[in-house]
């Protein structure tokens, strides 16, 4: 096979053959098909698409590009989570020390930030010295005693997506519904978890702009799952704000912290509490999500802050910086940007705040650039609040002053600020699960 050849096919709108996908996919973790091939590959799929069976064949290829987990050893039905990313999406900190402290076995693989949108390992390398990079053994040892583990994409763990996440960061090739569903669903097969709840995101933050492409992301997504004999599930939540009021790694996690102290916002509570009901039905640890409120004691009693210490202290961090997250990296300057009128806010570029982020340092340019974990932005103001003239809309945490004045214009820029107040969207859209995405 040519690949100059198969990238003219996709130019033009053909199809891959299965044959076709795996010699790509595994031509290229080999290193024998070069970055500017893959490109270029990337960039055809996303002008002209692939349909659903290029897609599971895509997914499948990439799933069998390294190790499968066995888990076997993990007592229990092991359940993961994953979103398609988002704008302040810290969800999974709070979601996995919350369903291991309700018994689920939480056998997590996460990823690092794609695009505008922030990644959980990065957010979490903001405790000093926590690391994923866990042997088999150590992530099941882990989850038997802890009920969570968190894992990197290890070298040997479908490392096709592993090299293809990290193009795509840097081609502008991430906001295509195929190559996100096979990025996530084979990282999901290959991890071994026997449940898995997606939280498909819809709006301006997302890369799903569209409630109907989010929609069919969900069930493309849900249907290789459930083929693959998963038991599967998918919410799609609204990312047409960032979620909570921080944005930025350090910024998240210490947000994540004051939601397991009972002091988080709204939204970010809300979507937990669903999410994590879904993963303890899953679990079989709860007959169906109304049983599951019971989570909402596990959450304000302390019991799920508890597990997020030992579960950082089991990866090599400390329980000191969990409980005095001002110990975690704090960025030099920290300016408000204040509103130049008075209104209502009725819209947030969300996509755009987080490019502020990365301006800032938050987000990579490069493939394997370095970022700085202490920087982003606290929202003080969201779509449906009164703003008066001069009153603080966010404050970004900076290390540069020249960033922070170019970010401090953008940011003015992605506030909305009308006379009238808009009718603010539904955090949850819509809860799928295997049966209804046929
Ligand atoms: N998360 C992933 O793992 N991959 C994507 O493509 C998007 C979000």
């Amino acid at each position: 096979m040519n690949m100059c050849e198969l990238i003219v096919k996709k130019k033009r709108g053909g199809r891959l053959n299965e044959k076709e996908i795996d010699w790509i996919v595994q031509g290229y973790t080999a290193g024998e098909i070069p970055d500017y091939q893959m490109s270029a590959m990337l960039m055809a799929i996303c002008f002209t698409g692939m349909d659903e069976e290029e897609t599971k064949d895509l997914t499948l290829s990439m799933a069998k590009s390294g190790d499968l987990m066995d888990l076997s050893a993990i007592h229990g039905k092991k359940i993961d989570k994953h979103s398609t990313g988002g704008v302040g999406d810290k969800t999974t900190l709070v979601i996995g020390p919350l369903a291991a402290a309700a018994g689920v076995p939480v056998a997590k693989m996460s990823g690092r930030g794609l695009g505008h949108t922030g990644g959980t390992i990065d957010k979490l390398e903001s405790f000093h010295g926590f690391h994923t990079s866990l042997t088999p053994e150590q992530f099941i040892k882990n989850v038997n005693s802890i009920h969570i583990a968190l894992a990197g994409q290890t070298a040997n763990l479908a490392p096709a997506d592993k090299k293809i996440y990290a193009l795509r960061d840097v081609t502008g090739t991430v906001d295509q519904m195929s190559l996100i569903a096979s990025s996530i669903m084979s990282k999901k097969l290959a991890s071994g978890a026997d449940g898995i709840v997606l939280d498909v995101k819809t709006g301006d933050g997302a890369f799903m702009k569209t409630l109907e492409d989010s929609k069919a992301l969900a069930r493309e997504m849900v249907q290789i799952g459930t083929l693959a004999g998963r038991d599967m599930s998918a919410v799609i939540s609204d990312m047409d704000q960032p979620l909570g009021y921080a944005v930025g790694n350090a910024l998240e996690v210490k947000e994540a912290i004051a939601t397991l102290n009972g002091n988080g916002p709204e939204d970010l509570r809300e979507l937990v509490l669903v999410l994590t009901s879904l993963m303890v039905v899953k679990a079989g640890k709860a007959k169906d999500i109304r049983e599951a409120r019971i989570l909402e004691e596990t959450l304000d009693s302390g019991k799920a802050l508890q597990v997020m210490k030992e579960w950082i202290v089991a990866q090599g961090g400390t329980a000191e910086e969990v409980e005095h997250p001002d110990l975690l990296p704090q960025a030099l300057c920290q300016e408000a940007v204040c509103a130049e009128k008075s209104g209502f806010v009725t819209k947030i570029h969300t996509e755009e705040i987080g490019r502020i982020c990365m301006l800032l340092g938050g987000g990579r340019a490069k493939k394997g650039d370095p970022i700085d974990l202490s920087v982003g932005l606290v929202l003080r103001k969201k779509v449906g609040d009164p703003v008066h003239s001069g009153e603080s809309l966010a404050i970004l945490h900076a290390n540069d002053r020249e960033k922070l004045a170019e970010a401090k214009e953008r940011l003015l820029k992605a506030y909305e600020i009308k006379k009238e107040p808009v009718a603010v969207r539904p955090l949850i859209w819509k809860i799928l699960d295997g049966t209804e995405a046929e």
